[in-house]
């Protein structure tokens, strides 16, 4: 019998990894009080203010706008930094489909440009490509909590005078050369969905240092109003996206566990990588010194199947959960291959909409390596457990690369 859990034999592990989400009394408490005090909405009560000052605060920001969603922040932050119609806006293939579909919410074009396999961030290099006298604007996705090389986003962005919108949606705590992102461009959102490290079931900030951003971004978020208007006064277009202050309540508590969580995260990522690089095949981001924090929303590596008897990315994860190990595959296609983008469906019920782009026309060689044949992820909270469960996750590839050709 073969030595593989897949073909019959004993897995590495039966035990579960940490259960997502985590809460404790806080949770319970906060919600508590804030339903007994009957203001339920952001408007009426103080926690979404608060959290809001707090959060920017550690972002190292001036001002922080909550809202319903990542994928709301994005758009507000576009709409407020002054995107819209007919602007071309530069974004990784590899990312979640919010970052381009905010893009178009926005009346702008999303132009992708490819990652570089070290980092799985935005290339540089290629954004600079694909600079035309449409561009305004260039959004880095701090992927998997990794910030992009903002040294590079900033000056290309300078060079041709580009709005910088920040994806930091996985990004909560991370740095770059001791600053906060979010707060290194013009604009920077994050999510509190209930996959992310901060969780308030869904939730999104905009974060900035700038006065006018910061202005519109709430005129946005609620119903074209100002700050100093009369109630059913509307002085620019905007929709209710704002949040509950139940959300806030749950945010505050996740927000104070967070620092610990982010070190467990932080320790175990820096402890699978010093055990996975004695394992050849296996392919590990770049280090950078420049990175001061990293908040670890996912683990990656590359799969090499050369190393592994030629065995295919989606084969050696079957094999790796059947070990035990929840593994990813992480994004599968790449952004620009979705059939809303190569069918342009973003008018009502798919309707085709003909922005001036050919989607069908794109090519990025290293989002569809990743795709299709060697990003694994590891989720948030595998990388919560003990440095057992990292050794686990080792024996377990270790185990799968020796009896590869059984496979
Ligand atoms: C990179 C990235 N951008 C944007 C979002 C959108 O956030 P939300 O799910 O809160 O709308 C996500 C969430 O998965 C994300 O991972």
């Amino acid at each position: 019998m073969s030595h593989l859990a897949c073909k019959g034999g004993s897995p590495v592990r039966t035990d579960r990894f940490p259960f997502w989400p985590i809460w404790g009394d806080e949770e319970i408490d906060n919600l508590t009080a804030v339903i007994k005090s009957g203001k339920w909405g952001c408007l009426h009560g103080t926690l979404s203010d608060e959290f809001e000052k707090k959060f920017a605060a550690y972002q190292d920001a001036k001002h922080g706008i909550l809202v319903n969603s990542g994928t709301t922040a994005l758009k507000i932050a576009l709409t407020a930094a002054g995107i819209g119609a007919g602007d071309q806006v530069i974004v990784p293939a590899y990312t979640f489909i919010a970052s381009a579909s905010s893009i178009i919410e926005a009346g702008a074009v999303p132009v992708f440009a490819d990652i570089n396999p070290d980092t799985y961030n935005m290339d540089i290099d290629n954004a600079a490509e694909l600079i035309t006298d449409r561009t305004r604007a260039i959004m880095p996705v701090h992927f998997a909590g990794r910030p992009a090389d903002m040294d590079a986003v900033r000056a290309l962005a300078e060079k041709h005078q580009l709005v910088v919108i920040e994806d930091a949606a996985q990004a909560w705590g991370s740095q770059w050369r001791g600053s906060g992102v979010g707060a290194l461009g013009d604009a920077g959102t994050f999510s509190f969905q209930s996959s992310k490290n901060i969780n308030a079931g869904e939730g999104g900030i905009i974060i900035t240092n700038d006065e006018l951003i910061a202005k519109m971004a709430r005129a946005h978020n609620n119903c074209g109003r100002s700050q100093d208007g009369q109630w059913y006064e509307h002085f620019y277009f905007g929709g209710n996206t704002r949040i509950t202050e139940l959300q806030s309540a749950v945010l505050m508590a996740q927000f104070g566990r967070y620092p610990e969580q982010m070190k467990i995260r932080q320790d175990n990522m820096n402890y699978l990588n010093e055990q996975l690089a004695e394992i050849a095949g296996i392919a590990l981001m770049a280090q950078d010194e420049r990175i001061t924090s990293q908040s670890v929303h996912l683990f990656i590596f590359r799969y090499k199947k050369e190393f592994f008897a030629g065995v295919e990315k989606s084969l050696f994860i079957d094999a790796m959960r059947k070990e035990g190990i929840p593994t990813s595959p992480g994004y599968s296609i790449p952004l620009y291959k979705q059939p809303v983008f190569q069918k342009k469906a973003f008018g009502p019920r798919g309707r085709t909409i003909d922005l001036p782009i050919d989607y069908t026309a794109v090519f990025c060689p290293q989002t569809e390596k990743a795709c299709y044949e060697e990003a694994i992820w590891f989720t948030q909270n595998v990388l919560l457990g003990t440095q057992e469960d990292m050794d686990d996750i080792v024996e377990a590839i270790d185990k799968i690369k020796t009896h590869a050709d059984e496979l």
